[in-house]
């Protein structure tokens, strides 16, 4: 008699490791921006907005990325301290949702990502109020080279800029297949870690 095949083997709960295995994909294939993703957010009033962010860091903590602290994607985070993410890569085709409560960054995280930005992005920072009017077209030049002179050599992290880390509670992964029958397959964190279900495409 023959063995009975062995038994596959469980899907993989926790989504880390393959969300970490598309970006790095992503950026092996050289697409531009691979850890470019859409920020969902909502006003207290429950209007919602969305706009691209970079992706600084990824680990078992959460994903960060960093803003503006005044600007109105920092406001809805204060007032409603939960967001979605959302990756798209193509090729090779494959979406990422990532959706859960967002924490600001201590401030040593945050001086230790400023510090490492070249030096006309950390003038920038000063620079920019992010979403605000601008006066007039000048207006951003003159104010890059005010803090310019400001800050000839070491640039403090302004108190305005500093980053968010959003903790999943759940991710979806969604991966083309011929003939519109994509893979899809959400991962949610229950009371005794991650649970994952296929999903019709
Ligand atoms: C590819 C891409 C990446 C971006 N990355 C960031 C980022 O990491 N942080 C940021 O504050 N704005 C980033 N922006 C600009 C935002 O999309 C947005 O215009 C700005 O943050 C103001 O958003 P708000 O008015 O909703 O706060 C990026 C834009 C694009 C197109």
């Amino acid at each position: 008699m023959s063995e009975p095949a062995p038994a596959p083997p469980p899907a993989p709960r926790d989504p880390l490791p393959r969300l970490l295995a598309w970006l790095e994909d992503a950026r092996a294939r050289g697409l531009p921006e691979p850890s470019a993703m859409a920020l969902a957010t909502a006003s207290a009033e429950g209007s919602p907005s969305v706009r691209m962010v970079l992706l600084k860091h990824a680990d078992a903590a959460g994903l960060v990325f960093y803003t503006n602290l005044e600007s109105p994607k920092a406001a809805d985070l204060r007032a409603r301290p939960e967001a979605e993410l959302c990756f798209y890569w193509n090729p090779p085709g494959r979406q990422a949702r990532i959706h859960g409560s967002v924490t600001p960054v201590t401030d040593a995280e945050a001086d230790a990502y400023f510090a490492s930005r070249p030096y006309l992005s950390r003038v920038g920072a000063w620079a920019s109020a992010q979403s605000r009017p601008l006066p007039h077209p000048l207006a951003l030049p003159g104010r890059v080279a005010e803090f310019t002179l400001r800050f000839t050599t070491s640039v403090p992290r302004p108190p305005h800029w500093g980053g968010f880390r959003l903790v999943p509670d759940s991710v979806e992964f969604w991966e083309e297949k011929p003939y519109r029958l994509h893979e899809r397959v959400i991962h949610r964190r229950g009371p005794d870690g991650w649970n994952t279900t296929p999903l019709y495409p």
